[in-house]
């Protein structure tokens, strides 16, 4: 896998990659990174894959992961309660839109956590949550899958468009330069999680949702309006011919 060793990795001093397993080719990081997470690996577990053959995305749908991308899946333990849970994708989402940014990849988040330029998926982010005793999250596996160091065309997408960050810079990126700006955005934001005001300020100055039309579905219920903001627990608020309407989860459709 180009420029990723676990020596490499380590190398970055992250909390978030103390313990680090990097894999030429895995079904998924994130069944890799749970087995690890029930078998008591501590917070800061990174696994890396060059290629996945069995990549999942949001509702188990299949993930295209063929070389080049960067694939992962990190484990958390952030202590929250399990009705809080919710907070983690938006905030990955900030601190992955920022990274992006950073290495000069004008990322907008889509709600709640969808990762576009120009309108095309260029990142995915899944974060799957064990409860522990208490009502506290045990871990949260937060996968990350980045389009990286391919064309478009190598991610066999047809039903959606998608971009990759070798096709809107131009050239290849250094995949550790990529990993490190990820985890020092990713750290910044998880450190203000508690303070999710300030973590939704940034995801607000991101975003490409607010102000737009859109369709969410949701439990075979279709909604329409015009996404106006979120709340304090990040859920959209949506203006309706009926009224204002708080969709917690669904998949959302920007209407042109
Ligand atoms: C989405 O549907 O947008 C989320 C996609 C998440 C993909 C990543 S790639 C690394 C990790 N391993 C998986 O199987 N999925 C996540």
């Amino acid at each position: 896998m180009s420029g990723l060793s676990r020596k490499a990795i380590l190398g970055l001093h992250s909390p978030l990659a103390r313990v680090v397993e990097v894999h030429e080719a895995l079904a998924s990081t994130q069944e890799r990174a749970r087995e690890l997470a029930r078998a008591g690996t501590p917070h800061g577990t990174l696994v890396v894959a060059g290629e996945q053959k069995g990549g999942r995305g949001r509702l188990g749908r299949h993930w295209g992961s063929p070389q080049g991308g960067l694939w992962m899946s990190l484990v958390l333990r952030p202590g929250l309660v399990a009705g809080l849970a919710a907070r983690i994708t938006q905030t990955a989402a900030v601190g992955v839109a920022g990274a992006l940014l950073e290495i000069g990849v004008e990322a907008r988040i889509k709600w709640p956590n969808d990762l576009l330029v120009g309108g095309k998926k260029i990142c995915g982010i899944l974060a799957e949550s064990g409860v522990g005793i208490g009502g506290r999250l045990d871990y949260v596996i937060l996968g990350i899958g980045m389009n990286a160091n391919l064309d478009p065309s190598d991610l066999g997408v047809i039903d959606r468009e998608v971009t990759t960050i070798r096709h809107e810079l131009g050239w290849d990126v250094d995949l550790l330069l990529l990993l490190s700006v990820v985890f020092s955005n990713l750290d910044a934001t998880f450190g203000r999680i508690e303070d999710f005001e300030t973590v939704l300020d940034g995801w607000r100055n991101l975003n490409c949702t607010l102000g737009e039309k859109v369709r969410v579905r949701r439990f075979g219920e279709t909604v329409e309006g015009r996404a106006v903001d979120l709340t304090k627990e990040g859920a959209l608020l949506l203006a309706t011919p009926g009224g204002t309407v708080e969709m917690f989860e669904g998949e959302i459709e920007h209407l042109r």
